[in-house]
């Protein structure tokens, strides 16, 4: 694995944890953080030793306070709509295709709060804060805050909080559905690890159909989700975990999948 300025990544079993590496700007996203992860995302897709990542950011203060202000100065539209297309690290995250936790440790505003919802799960500490601010600096969402957010809490909050900007604590993030769940902040890494060491027991094929086929569900309407789900249903019947989950299950043992 390559090193990296803005970001680490360390191996744990099967579990990889990416942690954006800025404290002293709260893990602010810069461009150097967006280059690094997608690189980063790229290596650890091909990995057949990873089976789910785990995003967090450094210290005990945020998980990442959002895009860096300091970058704005001197940005255009052509710039902008470079930087949030395809390659930013939010398309990375949305299209990398095993599960991917959000530890979110702290402050989770603007794109970090776009990046939690890019990831497929939201683990956070009591002392989380999440808000999409971008409204208080005369801009809006750029990296899916008006859609992804909508999708997870429904318009109506969405709405607040896209034209409030306003802060929202963890409890209220887990009440509208932000966030899975919220644990004291001693507590939060052992859970989450918990958690990943548990989907990374699963079959990796089967993983990658079925986060596949619910994000789907937010892309579609309900028919082409149905036609979507059966097919890839069908695909687990072509593989060797399949073959030996159920063998597994009739013989009273542990299965032991393969990725194959
Ligand atoms: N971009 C660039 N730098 C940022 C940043 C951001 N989004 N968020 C925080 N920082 C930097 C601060 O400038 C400061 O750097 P400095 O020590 O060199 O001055 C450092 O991180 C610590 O932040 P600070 O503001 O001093 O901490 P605080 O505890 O007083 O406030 C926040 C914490 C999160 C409330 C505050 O930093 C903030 O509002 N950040 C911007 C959030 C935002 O609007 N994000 C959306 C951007 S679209």
């Amino acid at each position: 694995m390559s090193t990296y300025e803005t970001i680490t990544v360390e191996r744990r079993g099967k579990v990889a944890v990416l942690t954006i590496n800025r404290p002293d700007k709260l893990n602010a996203l810069n461009n150097k953080v967006h280059a690094e992860g997608v690189a980063a995302l790229d290596e650890l897709r091909g990995d057949n030793d990873v089976r789910v990542l785990v995003i967090t950011g450094a210290g005990e203060k945020a998980f990442i306070a959002g895009a860096d202000i300091s970058e704005f100065e001197g940005q255009t539209p052509v710039t902008q709509r470079d930087a949030f297309h395809e390659r930013s690290l939010f398309n990375s995250i949305d299209s990398f295709p095993k599960p991917v936790i959000a530890m979110v440790n702290g402050f989770c505003l603007g794109g970090g709060n776009e990046l939690a919802m890019a990831c497929d799960l939201r683990m956070c500490s009591e002392n989380a804060r999440f808000a999409q601010p971008e409204i208080n600096l005369g801009i809006m969402c750029g990296g899916g805050g008006t859609q992804r957010l909508t999708n997870l809490v429904g318009e109506s909050k969405a709405m607040e909080m896209v034209l409030t900007g306003d802060m929202i604590d963890a409890a209220t993030a887990e009440k509208i559905g932000l966030v899975n769940h919220v644990y004291p902040a001693a507590e939060l890494e052992a859970k989450t690890m918990e958690l990943a060491d548990k989907i990374a027991e699963k079959a990796p094929i089967a993983l990658q159909l079925s986060k596949e086929a619910v994000k789907f569900a937010s892309r579609s309407n309900l028919d082409e989700g149905l036609r979507r789900e059966v097919d890839l249903f069908a695909i687990c019947f072509s593989t060797e975990d399949k073959q030996e989950g159920v063998s597994a299950f009739l013989e009273k043992r542990k299965p032991v999948f393969k990725g194959r």
